[in-house]
């Protein structure tokens, strides 16, 4: 979603600049834009589009500067059009925004009260005015935009620039996203850390309500009372290298790439030792597992089918219910918190909006015992729980999620036999056993892998499809669900996911021969059950398309194709399964000539509502 960049340099900032937002593209927009303060005054260009094309305007309009912000827009409040791109002016200052402001319509009235006029149907335009009419009283930049942000209401990262102040900048944040970067006589502000890797590693989290102000030499940070607060200043553990393609196609395709890796790195400070400690959770853990009788999983997404897979598991092998919940569903719904209820939530950013809300929910509703499992060190979630489990996938860039799921499911599946260990249901062979399958799954990952070439052929016959069913069981029918997010969210295919046994009470009537059916078939309990739905798939002119382990034995039919993916994975089967429906979806998208990391409509990192 909108993404933020802003720099104060004694060298022109516009490369800077944009270089910032390109490394921002993967969070998802469909216009961009950028302000400088040059000579006095403000040099604005914005464009619908790809950052590609501000850079063109710029470099057309020979636009430079030393002071200046951006922004990647992720329309919310009106279309994606210039006027309603970023940064919004109002007089001589120029703010960019990520968020969403609820009382932007009481403030526009009041401010066109007071005169000013609205060129956009933005509620950022709101934020500019506003500050523009604090400045009038307090002809300071850092006190208008204190007056201004504490008068808002809802979601805000802001940057703000006024163009009688050269090498200024001043920042807020409240609920979105945004952080300073440090450089040597030049300072920096950005959604996140990956936009500001080629100037710098070394970071200031803002925290919420904070407001700052960046100089040339000094950054100010102030907390929401206005007082002078002390941030932390971390070394981001990213290098620039890291958010680069290299010899991949796509960012998708290099992550799906990079999962035996990514689970191994998630693993490698649990499986040191011969057992599950259950401190790689946080220090609480063991006292926090020990009063747990239930646990509640929130996410979104891709996450909540992680989630999903995870209260399988937890009930068959830790023996503690367990629920998965859409996290916009539950920070809305009345419900019933039990206070031995472990709330778990996973995120790949630890920045999306409704993860985070549902996380206050639970501990509004008192639920105390929180973690948070996700993939950057320093996000929102992390901070805000209890207990926290960092996956080590990596930055991710494509938009559809690939290496983020797995390492949440090692997590998960680790949590699993913590809880199990905590419970006493897991002796020490089994702990050993377990131990030794987490230790195989990388391999098994990297030879699910060697598959690509078989399913990119595959692929093909999907293309000219305009619709596909995902069928699995038990534990795999999150991963049906993952497949089928996968392939609609970046090839365009209607694609649904039903748990197999349910193809009778509906989707059946769907079937016939231009619907491929998907079936992940690995040879557990479930799978004598499962060969009766394919069958009747089949019976209705169905083509199936069978994902299955070695051990699994289904006989060879017309309109069936079967592709062996791995030795029985056992209890981590569907970590291995959900390798080959993102191939899958990745080489249909492919044929599809789709914009595979940045697919239409959809963002990254979801930070409003
Ligand atoms: C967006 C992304 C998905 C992701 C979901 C949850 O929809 O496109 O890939 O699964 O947000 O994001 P999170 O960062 O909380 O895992």
């Amino acid at each position: 979603m909108c993404g933020i960049v802003g720099a104060v340099a004694q060298r022109n900032v516009v490369p800077i600049l944009l270089e910032g937002l390109r490394r921002l593209e993967y969070r998802g927009y469909d216009s961009a834009g950028l302000v400088v303060v040059h000579e006095g005054g403000l040099e604005r260009v914005r464009s619908v589009g790809r950052v590609q094309g501000l850079a063109e305007a710029a470099a057309g309009h020979g636009v430079h500067g030393h002071t200046g912000i951006a922004h990647t827009r992720w329309a919310t409040h009106g279309a994606p059009t210039e006027a309603n791109a970023h940064p919004h002016i109002s007089g001589e200052l120029a703010v960019v925004h990520n968020g969403i402001i609820e009382n932007h319509e009481a403030l526009r009235h009041r401010l066109m009260d007071l005169g000013y006029r609205f060129t956009s149907e933005t509620d950022t335009e709101v934020i500019a005015h506003l500050i523009h009419f604090h400045l009038r009283s307090e002809a300071d930049l850092l006190r208008a935009t204190q007056k201004a942000v504490a008068e808002l209401a809802g979601a805000y990262a802001i940057g703000v620039a006024l163009a009688s102040a050269p090498n200024r900048l001043v920042c807020a944040r409240q609920g979105s996203p945004l952080l300073v970067g440090l450089g040597i006589e030049e300072n920096f502000i950005a959604s996140d850390v990956s936009a500001l890797l080629p100037v710098t590693q070394r970071v200031i989290y803002l925290e919420e309500g904070d407001v700052a102000e960046l100089g040339l030499l000094a950054v100010r940070v102030y907390d929401r009372e206005g007082r002078p607060a002390a941030r932390e200043v971390h070394l981001s553990e990213l290098s620039a290298e890291m958010a680069e393609l290299g010899a991949y196609r796509h960012f998708m395709q290099k992550e799906i790439h990079e999962q035996p890796r990514a689970v191994a790195d998630t693993l490698a400070g649990v499986l040191g030792a011969q057992s599950i400690a259950p401190e790689v959770f946080g220090f609480e853990a063991a006292e926090v597992f020990a009063r747990t009788e239930q646990v509640l999983l929130l996410a979104c997404g891709t996450s909540y089918h992680a989630a999903c897979t995870a209260a399988h598991w937890l009930e068959a092998h830790a023996g503690l219910p367990a629920r998965a919940e859409v996290a916009s569903e539950y920070r809305y719904r009345a419900s019933v918190p039990r206070p031995d209820t472990l709330v778990v939530t996973i995120s790949q950013s630890g920045e999306t909006a409704d993860t985070l809300a549902a996380l206050k929910q639970a501990q509004a509703l008192g639920l105390a015992d929180t973690l948070g499992i996700c993939n950057v060190a320093e996000s929102a979630l992390i901070r805000a729980s209890r207990l926290r489990f960092l996956t080590r996938a990596g930055p991710e860039i494509g938009v559809a999620s690939t290496k983020a799921f797995t390492t949440q499911l090692a997590a998960l599946f680790v949590l699993t036999l913590a809880l199990a260990k905590a419970r006493g249901r897991l002796n020490p062979e089994e702990e050993a056993r377990h131990i030794q399958a987490l230790r195989a799954l990388p391999q098994q990952i990297a030879d699910a892998l060697k598959l690509e070439p078989a399913i990119a052929a595959w692929a093909e016959r999907f293309a000219d499809k305009h619709h596909a069913l995902f069928l699995g069981r038990g534990v795999h029918y999150p991963i049906a669900l993952e497949g089928a997010l996968k392939l609609k969210e970046i090839s365009y295919i209607h694609a649904e996911a039903y748990p197999a046994g349910e193809l009778k009470h509906g989707p059946l009537a769907l079937v016939d021969k231009d619907m491929p059916v998907v079936a992940i078939a690995p040879n557990d309990a479930l799978l004598e059950k499962l060969k009766s739905n394919l069958e009747e798939v089949r019976a209705r002119g169905g083509e199936l398309y069978v994902f299955m382990d070695h051990e699994a034995h289904i006989a060879e039919q017309d309109n069936l194709h079967m592709m062996r993916v791995t030795p029985h994975a056992g209890v981590l089967s569907p970590v291995v399964h959900v390798v080959p429906l993102q191939i899958l979806a990745y080489h249909a998208a492919l044929v599809r000539g789709t914009d595979v990391d940045k697919p239409r409509n959809l963002a990254k990192s979801v930070t409003v509502e």
